[in-house]
């Protein structure tokens, strides 16, 4: 690995933790007016979006620590423009926290190095495990993002455009990973892979 890729890595890392990312794509509410919503409802949408932020941290150090262990080059390709879209969802999911009144999770910096931790061991075990961590990662994430429309407030039309451009993604991004083939995870693996992601939303949801 050459450092230039070294340092570009750490860069990307900081900017996550930071909750400064570049978007490539304009953010999908940028065309769509404000609604005026209650207090309480702009505090459930920003704590929502705070949890999808995180997920979007994880995503940011999952492709990272997957792109830097994939031994094939179209694999290495396909996760790295996954990676570019992951940091789309980073700057939107952000700007739309501010714009909520809200803050992004306290807690970034560990859950970045864990789910860094996570991406780097499934890379460890080759590029079929490392897809398979993958999709069901983006699987995982699509769900959580459907449940997530039904909690958003109807008239939050802004965070609901984000959420919808990022979940038809995060579809996409599964099918290039299975077609890439990706293996099937073991059903404990897929358990234990929901179990941590209920810790997370939950903290995240809070602080
Ligand atoms: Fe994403
Ligand atoms: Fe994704």
């Amino acid at each position: 690995m050459t450092l230039d890729r070294l340092i570009g890595e750490f860069d990307r890392a900081l900017r996550a933790v930071a909750g400064v990312a570049h978007s490539g794509r304009p953010s999908p509410a940028e065309k769509i007016g404000e609604t005026s919503l209650r207090e309480e409802e702009k505090a459930h949408a920003a704590a929502l979006m705070r949890v999808n932020h995180v997920g979007e941290v994880c995503a940011q150090a999952l492709y990272q620590g997957q792109a830097l262990t994939a031994r094939d080059a179209g694999a290495r390709q396909a996760l790295e423009k996954a990676a570019r879209e992951e940091e789309d969802h980073l700057a939107w999911s952000a700007e739309r926290i501010r714009e909520l009144g809200g803050r992004p999770s306290l807690l970034n910096p560990l859950w970045y190095a864990g789910a860094f931790a996570m991406g780097a061991a499934a890379g460890v075990l080759g590029d079929r495990w490392n897809l398979a961590f993958l999709a069901e990662t983006e699987r995982q994430v699509e769900e959580h993002l459907t449940g997530h429309l039904e909690a958003l407030p109807q008239d939050d039309r802004r965070t609901r455009a984000v959420v919808e451009a990022m979940r038809a993604d995060e579809a996409r991004h599964r099918a290039s990973a299975l077609e890439l083939g990706a293996a099937e995870l073991p059903e404990p693996v897929k358990r234990a892979m929901r179990a941590a992601s209920k810790v997370m939303t939950t903290v995240a949801y809070r602080v």
